[in-house]
């Protein structure tokens, strides 16, 4: 596992939010649908983590209390340092939002500018912002004031590529007092398709004068990190997708930058257990017949990951009741990975993107 891994980058400082200082460089990237408490929480155990955010949040519904939007922000004391994602349009909505969270004790607070979807462009929130300079800082210099806990703003390259706008405004953010911004090295006009541009966020890095910048794109193993951090020169990696497929990622990530090697991530069996445990503490949070509809997609990730076979999968996706979900698990478990030893290291997964047009993730 360690022969291929590449050296260690040179000590550098700890990546600090304003007064936050985060424990490590490599943080959990929001993942609507995914990085919801349970999962929060299994990674945290795993170690590694310096900060995890919740899935983007509609501020509006946060004030209205709409129960769904107050499930997203739900925590336990375990799941700290927390940063809630909100979204929005409307520079007084979003303050308020900010200040209802930071009353609730949240850490931190990042603006959602990167979501390429339509409902949520079309509402002037996510990647749209990036399409309107003044009114966009001006917002979030509302949200800087709002609150005393630091604000962080996460967003694409640009729209287009005629529109690379990042650079501009990671500087102009920095001047309103934003403590640290995340680049996803695409576009909104991307999607997710073609490769992430390292130069482009070089240019957001070379733009700013101190805070720290996030950089974020199929990151999936120690050698696409390192990458990362040699040719942006940003001060700490974001990771969403690969965390799914490896939620061993950040504890090896840590071990890799403190002594150049690391343990393999978990095998088959410590894969099915973590799957049990994420789906015990979404059950704390949540009805069964619920837990198990929304575990579905979770399901999908692990199984693929632990090598199950298609039919077993299958039985996995279809169980109605915890009786169903027993069973589906039992079988897994008899049965072990198709490739691959169920105690050794098991063959990386093929990380899908979110398919189509960008509307659909
Ligand atoms: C299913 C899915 C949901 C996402 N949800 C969010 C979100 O709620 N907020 C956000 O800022 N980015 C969201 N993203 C973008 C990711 O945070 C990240 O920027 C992107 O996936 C690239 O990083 P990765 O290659 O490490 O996954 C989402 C991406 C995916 C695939």
């Amino acid at each position: 596992m360690n022969s291929q891994l590449p050296a260690p980058p040179d000590p550098r400082p700890p990546v600090c939010y304003g007064s936050l200082q985060l424990a490590s460089r490599f943080l959990l990237s929001p993942l609507a649908g995914y990085t919801n408490l349970p999962f929060r929480r299994i990674v945290r155990e795993i170690g590694g983590v310096g900060l995890a955010t919740t899935d983007l949040v509609n501020a509006r519904g946060l004030l209205e209390g709409s129960p769904k939007t107050l499930q997203l922000i739900q925590t336990c004391p375990e799941d700290s340092p927390f940063a809630v994602q909100i979204f929005g349009n409307d520079p007084g909505l979003m303050s308020e939002a900010a200040k209802l969270l930071e009353e609730r004790g949240v850490d931190s607070i990042d603006i959602n500018m990167g979501c390429p979807v339509n409902r949520i462009v079309k509402g002037g929130a996510g990647a749209s912002m990036m399409c309107r300079p003044d009114n966009t800082v001006s917002l979030v210099k509302s949200v800087v004031e709002a609150v005393k806990i630091p604000v962080t703003v996460k967003m694409r390259l640009g729209w287009d590529d005629q529109n690379l706008t990042a650079p501009f405004f990671a500087r102009e953010f920095e001047q309103v007092g934003v403590v640290a911004v995340a680049i996803h090295g695409r576009t909104r006009e991307q999607g997710f398709r073609g490769t992430v541009n390292h130069e482009g966020i070089r240019q957001v890095v070379e733009a700013v004068q101190s805070i720290p910048v996030i950089g974020n794109g199929d990151v999936t193993n120690i050698a696409d990190a390192d990458y990362m951090l040699r040719i942006t020169g940003c001060a700490g990696v974001s990771i969403g997708r690969g965390a799914l497929a490896n939620p061993w990622i950040f504890r090896q990530l840590v071990q890799w930058e403190q002594t150049g090697s690391c343990d393999p991530p978990g095998n088959f069996d410590d894969r099915l257990q973590l799957l049990l445990r994420q789906f015990r503490y979404l059950l704390e949070m949540t009805t069964e017949q619920r837990a198990i509809s929304m575990f579905r997609k979770m399901g999908h990730w692990y199984l693929k990951s632990m090598r199950v076979s298609p039919a077993l999968r299958h039985q996995f996706q279809c169980a109605q009741n915890l009786n169903d979900f027993d069973e589906a698990v039992k079988a897994i478990a008899a049965q072990g990975p198709m490739s691959g030893s169920r105690s050794g290291v098991l063959p990386d997964m093929h990380i899908p993107v979110p398919g189509g047009p960008v509307e659909r993730w």
